[in-house]
């Protein structure tokens, strides 16, 4: 039986343990998780998520702290933020809107924020632990699509991964956890060859290649787990709406299992910051 797999039901449901444990913190140890987010310029996209961010993080119980800097800001401006919030007690985690722009330098922002306060974890250090499998801050997208694997397959132990996409953001840290759960992994991108052979094989296929709908029921296994962390404007009879990397209608025949877009892997990441926010407050407690 054909299974949707509904990230909104599950990251409601986080959302609310995260909730249960911030008003405990609140009243045992007299601390209220801080989230500090840093949007520069006006990009629309960017504008709606850190919106969604900051509001989610205040339903939760925590603080959350908004900084708007123009598009055309010195990176030493930013800078100094960013030291400044590494500083502040009341700022357990520091999040800086990607993409930045091109006067600013990517990864210096990065790394300018304290690896503790990296609840998007970018920091080299993180990027690290994860690779070792060691404590650090996961990036919250990889680790919604991991969420959501274990609540299908439970076991993820001697599945065949193909991850589609390499960005630092999903495709690098999606290979290193899938690796963690015993999984073998092939990282494809835009110059794998026989893409659609490669694809057949996977029996848990992550899609995240920013192309709509590009991977079509025929490229699928029978029986495959597939998580769609596309999410692309399209133009429809007038209307713009929202699609993954995946066809969803085409897919469905074939996979066990696939997220929706909208309400998949989307929910699911914003559930992951406020849960890397809470871990980065205890961390700092501790
Ligand atoms: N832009 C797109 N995805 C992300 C993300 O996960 N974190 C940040 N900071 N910016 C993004």
């Amino acid at each position: 039986m054909f299974v949707r797999i509904d990230g909104k039901a599950l990251a409601a449901r986080l959302r609310e343990e995260i909730g249960r444990q911030v008003s405990r913190l609140r009243q045992h140890d007299l601390v209220t998780p801080g989230l500090a987010v840093i949007l520069v310029g006006e990009d629309p996209a960017s504008q709606v998520y850190v919106r969604n961010k900051a509001t989610q993080a205040r339903e939760a119980g925590m603080s959350s702290f908004e900084y708007r800097l123009a598009d055309s800001v010195p990176q030493t401006k930013l800078l100094d933020l960013i030291e400044r919030l590494n500083r502040d007690p009341e700022v357990h985690g520091i999040l800086v809107q990607l993409p930045l722009p091109p006067q600013v330098e990517e990864s210096g922002v990065i790394q300018a924020i304290d690896p503790g306060k990296d609840i998007d974890g970018f920091h080299p250090i993180n990027v690290g632990q994860v690779a070792i499998g060691g404590p650090g801050l996961v990036p919250c997208t990889p680790l919604g699509c991991l969420m959501l694997l274990k609540h299908q397959l439970v076991d993820l132990s001697g599945q065949h991964a193909v991850v589609l996409g390499r960005s630092n953001i999903v495709g690098k840290p999606m290979a290193s956890l899938l690796l963690r759960e015993d999984c073998t992994v092939t990282v494809a991108h835009s110059r794998t060859r026989q893409l659609e052979d490669l694809c057949r094989q996977a029996d848990i296929l992550v899609a995240a290649v920013g192309r709509p709908q590009l991977i079509k029921g025929d490229w699928i296994k029978p029986g495959a787990t597939v998580i769609d962390v596309g999410i692309n404007r399209v133009e429809a009879e007038g209307r713009t709406r929202l699609v993954g990397d995946v066809d969803f209608a085409t897919a469905s025949d074939v996979a066990a299992a696939i997220t929706p877009v909208p309400g998949g892997v989307g929910p699911m990441t914003i559930a992951c910051l406020l849960l890397n926010t809470l871990q980065a407050t205890c961390h700092q407690y501790d």
